[in-house]
């Protein structure tokens, strides 16, 4: 069966209130996208590997990105993520599963993406989560409205697995009509069942500036 990646990175980055995408900064001296992409690209397991990005940084990503990801393919994103993802979803065969992952999780375990991968045999969706370590209240106009048990809550991360046939149809059938912070809501809105794959702390989305404190630390443990 043929396994494919996708990592969108064609976000502007507003919420790290710089001019370089947040996906270009260099963390302990290496861009984040490079990092990301180093991850999938050492696993050498994927059939092909979809890099999604902004127009306006086609450029710069041929100029800089190192040689090694040259049969990687480029795809130009849109304005919101599911547009980008999306953009790239287009392009799947029907047969096969595909691993999404955000450009901006540099720090996801090789052996994560392994095992989860195991985990997703006779499944069609997988995400990446952690336990919420803090209890959690769903809020309107600033009122708490309920307190869910801590030990049902899980944050979801990226990478999330998806059979290709079920990814396609949901974001046919949900794409531009429900919002989707993630993409397994597109899965769970068709009926199909959603499974957590446990996974770390470190995988941590940089997307504020207080994130690249943490980053940077977690950057020197794994490069070191
Ligand atoms: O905005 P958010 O932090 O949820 O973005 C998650 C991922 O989706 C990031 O890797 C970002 O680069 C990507 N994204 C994208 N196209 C957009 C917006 C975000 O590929 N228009």
């Amino acid at each position: 069966e043929k396994i494919y990646a996708i990592i969108t990175a064609a976000g502007s980055g507003n919420r790290m209130g710089m001019k370089t995408p947040k996906q270009f900064i260099e963390v302990n001296n290496i861009p984040i996208i490079e990092r990301t992409l180093n991850k999938f690209y050492d696993l050498n397991i994927f059939d092909k590997i979809f890099l999604v990005i902004r127009q306006e940084d086609k450029k710069f990503i041929e100029e800089n990105l190192s040689k090694k990801f040259r049969d990687i393919q480029i795809i130009i994103g849109g304005k919101t993520r599911e547009e980008s993802t999306f953009n790239a979803i287009k392009l799947l065969d029907d047969d096969g599963i595909s691993v999404f992952h955000d450009g901006v999780r540099p720090f996801v375990s090789k052996d994560d993406i392994i095992r989860a991968l195991d985990f997703f045999k006779g499944k069609n969706a997988v995400v990446f989560a952690v336990r919420e370590k803090d209890t959690v209240k769903v809020v309107d106009n600033m009122k708490v409205i309920s307190s869910p048990a801590r030990k049902n809550i899980f944050r979801v991360q990226t990478p999330q697995i998806f059979s290709n046939k079920i990814i396609k149809e949901a974001y046919n059938k949900f794409y531009g009509k429900i919002e989707a912070t993630d993409d397994s809501i597109f899965v769970s809105k068709l009926g199909e069942e959603v499974y957590i794959y446990e996974s770390n702390y470190n995988n941590i989305k940089i997307t504020t500036p207080e994130d690249l404190y943490l980053a940077d630390l977690i950057a020197k443990e794994e490069d070191y």
